[in-house]
């Protein structure tokens, strides 16, 4: 039985599970990331904000360089595997939906940082519950990119890195595949989107609006190893981060047989002869450092 309605569920349903994300499915997630960190630099007088911080194991890492570092998720269960697993004494960690910073600081005090950083979170935090409403899709967006501007003070930077245009179009495009040919509709699928892979251009247009200086933009394709557990690999991968689009196939069978398909097509495209029975998907990282200007015109 396909879910009738057409519209993606309003109410965030919490979908992380830390153990899951860090063990099974996903452990490359914070193990990749020496170009990010290496654009960060970060220093001993740092305050640093960390934009979706998920189970904080990079967050760790991080403080052991930096002053402090203020730590936001909007999953519950990630923040608390943090504070459970990767606390320290200069971090703090906070559940909170990193589009409303202004929110947060208002809720928080207005603190201003050297540096916003973010890994492997853009994607989710720019993407938008409402998809097939784009006017409200970039009115979140805009707040969004203007909170990491107005919590910088001036000559602060904004590092990231997330998923760019065409970002696992592979595992994507069968998992659609997979989900139209079970009943549901294109237009289902475009409402549970909860993504926003854009472009080069359409990044720094995002950043430019909200007034930063763009120092750089980079897209990279970087083809990356899914896990060979028993509840990982590509599977895995899509109960976990699909989560929403799952949920439209009612029938447990079905949507298990969506999985199911899904793994074997994407072990049959990216699987490779250097590991064996290992597969690949692809991965295209878009990395950016912006700066807030000394004076804001
Ligand atoms: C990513 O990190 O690029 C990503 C992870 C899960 C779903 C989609 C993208």
């Amino acid at each position: 039985m396909v879910n009738p309605t057409t519209t993606a569920p309003k109410a965030p349903t919490d979908d992380w599970n830390s153990t899951t994300y860090s063990t099974t499915v996903a452990p490359f997630v914070p193990a990749l990331t020496t170009k990010i960190t290496a654009l960060l630099a970060p220093q001993a007088s740092d305050v640093i904000l960390d934009l979706g911080c998920g189970d904080g194991v990079l967050t760790k890492d991080l403080a052991a360089h930096a002053k402090h570092i203020v730590a936001i998720d909007s999953s519950a269960n990630m923040i608390e595997a943090a504070n459970k697993n990767y606390s320290a004494p200069n971090v703090e960690y906070h559940v909170w939906d990193g589009a409303d910073l202004a929110g947060f600081q208002a809720e928080h005090g207005e603190k201003q940082y050297d540096k916003v950083f973010s890994n492997a979170a853009i994607h989710w935090i720019m993407g938008s519950p409402d998809t097939l409403d784009e006017a409200k899709a970039s009115t979140r967006r805009a707040h969004g990119f203007a909170g990491i501007f107005a919590a910088l003070k001036p000559n602060g930077l904004f590092i990231s890195e997330s998923g760019g245009h065409l970002n696992c179009a592979d595992i994507r495009a069968a998992l659609f595949s997979a989900l139209l040919a079970n009943g549901v509709t294109m237009q289902q699928i475009k409402a549970a989107n909860p993504w926003w892979f854009p472009t080069v251009a359409e990044m720094r247009k995002e950043l430019e609006k909200a007034g930063f200086e763009v120092e750089l933009v980079e897209e990279e394709f970087r083809p990356t190893e899914l896990t060979k557990e028993e509840d990982g690999g590509a599977g895995g991968w899509v109960r976990l981060f699909c989560a929403r689009f799952l949920r439209l196939v009612e029938d447990e069978e079905k949507r298990e047989e969506v999985v199911r398909s899904v793994a074997e097509v994407l072990e049959f495209v990216g699987g490779h002869g250097d590991v064996e029975g290992g597969s690949k998907c692809g991965y295209v990282r878009i990395r950016v450092v912006a700066r807030r200007p000394e004076v804001v015109v």
